[in-house]
């Protein structure tokens, strides 16, 4: 059927699951529709949104047009789309942001309502119902078995040679769950496809659309010394022995500044060819295969930009040995990432002097994007590393502040802080020697004496904060536009 016909049977109130994660593998034109057909009702003066769950952000045919469309009446999880971003803080749209390896679970337990539609992307479909994803999985197994309704986007811009790439496996519930047998990044412990009852296909829509993921910024003199930073961290900690001298697998955010870490990892002839147990696979990460310093990497999504998309399709022989595409109940488990020893590596917006990471929320109440699987990840890491340029806004915010204005992440998670100024090495330190450690090493030279005079300003205690004065940075900000400016 068409995109519209499909989106006609979508209606006010319903709640969808779409397949994908980040712009990878989501549907693109029956959404599309459906914004459309709101945008017709509230032209009409009639209601018209829906409930929805995606695997993490999506792509602008998806989230982009409706949040045009103001068409989301409640979304979760992670997003990064500036109109829904927009939606979200201007409480058009109710959002509720989740670690990504729980979604699938709390769908199945009933602690969310169940979707009606299960809207997916793929490049393969059989009569007797085998679904095979395209470059990103999130929850399609899990909203395939639960909705009543599947439509396939059938996207011949994916080859159908994809079939093999994915290892499917959903867990069972408790009390009944046994461990997931996955001991090292290339185990497969699942289906190359996700098996549905072909009864609730309702509709097959042919497209032929490639993914919307975008480019990467060219590595800059802040993000490279970041990287550069997080390379020899980890080079020393394998001459110090206390990371295996055969290296451990890496996870790595989203973004310019992971992209960048990853290069610099790739660059360092100290650390040997590594694994990947993460969940976006992105460019960097296909270069460096290329280039044999990454041997396999095992993620949610390929979410790589067009060009080099095509190189990866080109020679899915080469690539299908070294790839594995999972949901992110598994490419993001806690039990399998502290099994095989994860190093992590992910992005804060803000970070306080005892290590608390905000990683969602400008100054305290706008939501950014979500944690995605930042969570998922550093709480059950082998070692957890943060990065985050030691100021935002031309100098006029310090990404080092007395409190964090939000908490994504705790002290008791966070290992180790690295911004272009160095390295501040948390483990076994107290909160006043974390203070020390991130002050020194971390924090912009211009902000250094501010941040040591709230310390001193601070009752002696456990933790030396200043319930008076701990956001007065940020207050200085919302204020003169300049952090420089608080009293401190
Ligand atoms: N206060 C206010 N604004 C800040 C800030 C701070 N402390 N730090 C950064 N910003 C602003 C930047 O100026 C920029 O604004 P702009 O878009 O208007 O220029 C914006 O926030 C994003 O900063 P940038 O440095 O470009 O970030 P990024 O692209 O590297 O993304 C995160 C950083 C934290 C937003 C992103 O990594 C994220 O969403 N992380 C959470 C989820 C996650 O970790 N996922 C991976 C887990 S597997």
């Amino acid at each position: 059927m068409s995109a519209e016909e499909a989106a006609a049977l979508v209606n006010n109130g319903d709640i969808v699951g779409f397949s994908g994660f980040t712009p990878a593998g989501c549907p693109k034109e029956v959404p599309t529709a459906i914004a459309k057909r709101a945008e017709a009702a509230h032209a009409e003066g009639k209601e018209f949104k829906i409930g929805m769950y995606t695997g993490a952000s999506t792509g602008d045919s998806l989230d982009g047009a409706l949040a045009r469309a103001n068409a989301i009446s409640f979304r979760t999880p992670y997003q990064s789309c500036k109109d829904l971003r927009t939606r979200l803080n201007a409480q058009d749209t109710h959002y509720f942001d989740m670690h990504l390896s729980q979604e699938a679970q709390e769908l199945r337990y009933g602690f969310m309502p169940k979707p009606k539609f299960a809207i997916v992307e793929a490049c393969d479909l059989t009569d007797d119902g085998e679904i095979v994803p395209t470059s990103g999985v999130g929850i399609l197994p899990t909203i395939c078995r639960l909705a009543d309704y599947i439509i396939v986007e059938l996207n011949a811009a994916h080859p159908k040679a994809l079939r093999g790439m994915h290892d499917i496996y959903e867990p069972l519930d408790p009390p009944c769950r046994e461990a997931i047998p996955v001991y090292k990044p290339s185990d497969r412990c699942g289906n190359s496809f996700v098996k549905v009852d072909p009864k609730k296909i309702i509709g097959v829509v042919y497209t032929n659309r490639p993914n919307e993921v975008g480019e990467f910024s060219p590595v800059d003199e802040v993000t490279a010394k970041i990287g550069t930073n997080v390379a020899n961290f980890l080079a020393g900690e394998i001459k110090a022995g206390r990371i295996p001298a055969s290296f451990l697998p890496i996870q790595s955010g989203v973004g310019n500044i992971a992209n960048a870490v990853l290069g610099s990892l790739g660059a360092n002839p100290d650390i040997p060819p590594f694994e990947m147990y993460t969940e976006v696979i992105q460019d960097a990460v296909i270069d460096l295969m290329k280039e044999g310093n990454v041997k396999f990497a095992s993620g949610c999504s390929l979410t790589v930009s067009g060009p080099l998309l095509d190189q990866v399709y080109a020679d899915l022989d080469f690539f299908k040995e070294r790839i594995v595409l999972r949901p992110q109940e598994i490419s993001n488990n806690p039990e399998v990432a502290r099994r095989l020893g994860l190093i992590t590596i992910n992005t804060a917006l803000e970070a306080d002097i005892f290590g608390n990471i905000n990683s969602t929320h400008v100054l305290g109440n706008k939501m950014m994007n979500g944690v995605g699987g930042s969570c998922d990840f550093t709480r059950n890491a082998y070692i957890s590393i943060f990065t985050t340029p030691s100021t935002a806004k031309g100098g006029k915010i310090s990404a080092i502040v007395p409190m964090v204005s939000h908490l994504d992440q705790s002290e008791h998670s966070v290992k180790v802080l690295i911004t272009e100024h160095g390295v501040a090495d948390l483990r076994g330190k107290s909160p006043i020697q974390r203070a020390h450690e991130i002050i020194d090493n971390c924090v912009d030279p211009e902000y250094r004496d501010m941040l040591l005079r709230y310390l001193e300003s601070a009752p002696k205690a456990h933790t030396p904060m200043n319930i008076y004065t701990c956001f007065d940075m940020h207050k200085a900000f919302m204020e003169t536009g300049d952090m420089h400016n608080a009293k401190l």
